[in-house]
């Protein structure tokens, strides 16, 4: 899963501790796994379908912000199929080698997850070309006068990639992909569920009001939501109180400066950026990236596609303006006669 968290914690054992938790809050059958409903819906008839014909699942790619569930989703669908699921990420395989070593481990129907699959080097990403289309790959055996191709057929098998970025994915793989979706973000509905459900799991008590409050500041984001969760209930507990009210929720949430629409620090540092500099813009991502010391890919992947939907920022030919919202948002006065 790609590492990337969002702000808060990122040391080493908040980040095992976070890889534990993660294992036991995944839901592991497509009923369990809350919102998505069109992707959920379309998965369904294909698994079903594929499973009726007895056949592998078509190759899926998953594509949308980090957090929004595209590693568990993937392990549902293994699940749904009743099949292996092998686990790697595009930067993991280096070379040819490392992805025959993969794809020979795979029996008829497994699924291969690639996380970051816009991250797989050239060579290895055409050798999935042939591996995808008509389950073989073409590896050259041996050195110099001694060198031969060999033909190497394979299993029937399901690729199921995920990415934050389908924009740099090459054509001829995304074309690939019989199946494609793209992950949105949760509304508040379902994010209280999954706080609900999560809360269940770390038996913990929540109140209605609580459960809101936590899913209003979660950035439309799971991953998020379980994180503040997690931060929430330690505060409840050291407060003594029997179950997460939403004055605790508040309280918590203040302190670590996540808002009341689940802007961070970050989030705001780049829209005051742009309004005292900028004059609110148009201004090109990677000076707001240099003016905030943050990387250009963090900033494109994490922060802008957040504060895009909630409409806080708009997108220009020459560049990101702040709008009107994000002015009132942050108690700023919106002048106009730019
Ligand atoms: N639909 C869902 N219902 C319940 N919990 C979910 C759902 N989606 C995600 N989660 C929870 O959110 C967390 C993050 O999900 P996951 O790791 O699958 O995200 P991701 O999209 O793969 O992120 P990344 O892009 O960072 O790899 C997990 O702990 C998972 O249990
Ligand atoms: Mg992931």
């Amino acid at each position: 899963m790609a590492d990337q968290d969002h702000g808060i914690m990122s040391d080493q054992s908040q980040n095992q501790e976070e890889e534990q938790l993660e294992l036991t809050l995944r839901p592991q059958r497509l009923a369990d796994y809350i919102g998505q409903a069109k992707i959920k819906h379309e998965l369904n008839v294909y698994i079903q379908a594929a499973q009726a014909r007895e056949e592998a699942l078509d190759h899926v790619l998953l594509y949308g912000p980090p957090g929004l569930g595209k590693t568990t989703l993937a392990m549902v669908i293994a699940h749904e199929m009743a099949v292996n699921i092998k686990t790697t990420s595009g930067p993991a395989i280096e070379k040819p080698g490392d992805l025959v070593a993969l794809l020979n481990e795979l029996k008829p129907g497994d699924v291969l997850f690639i996380d970051e699959i816009h991250r797989l080097p050239k060579v290895v990403e055409e050798m999935l070309y042939s591996a995808m289309e008509d389950y073989y790959i073409d590896i050259v055996v041996g050195e110099g006068p001694t060198a031969h191709p060999v033909h190497f057929p394979l299993p029937p098998f399901t690729l199921i990639g995920a990415t934050t970025r389908a924009g740099m994915l090459s054509a001829p793989l995304r074309d690939r992909f019989g199946i494609v979706e793209h992950m949105n973000y949760y509304n508040q509905e379902e994010l209280t569920q999954i706080i609900f459900r999560s809360a269940k799991i770390f038996n913990t008590k929540i109140e209605d009001e609580g459960a809101h409050e936590l899913a209003l500041r979660s950035r439309g984001t799971p991953r998020i939501a379980n994180r503040l969760l997690k931060r929430v209930r330690d505060f409840a507990q050291v407060a003594g109180k029997p179950s997460i009210d939403s004055a605790t929720v508040k309280r918590a949430l203040d302190l670590l400066q996540v808002d009341n629409r689940g802007l961070d620090e970050i989030d705001r540092k780049m829209l005051l950026t742009m309004i005292k500099f900028y004059n609110g813009g148009p201004v090109g991502l990677k000076t707001i990236a240099a003016n905030i010391g943050e990387e250009t890919n963090t900033i494109e992947e994490m922060y802008e596609p957040y504060l895009l939907q909630i409409g806080f920022i708009s997108r220009t030919p020459r560049g990101r303006l702040v709008t009107p919202a994000a002015y009132q948002h942050l108690g700023i006065e919106y002048s106009t006669g730019k």
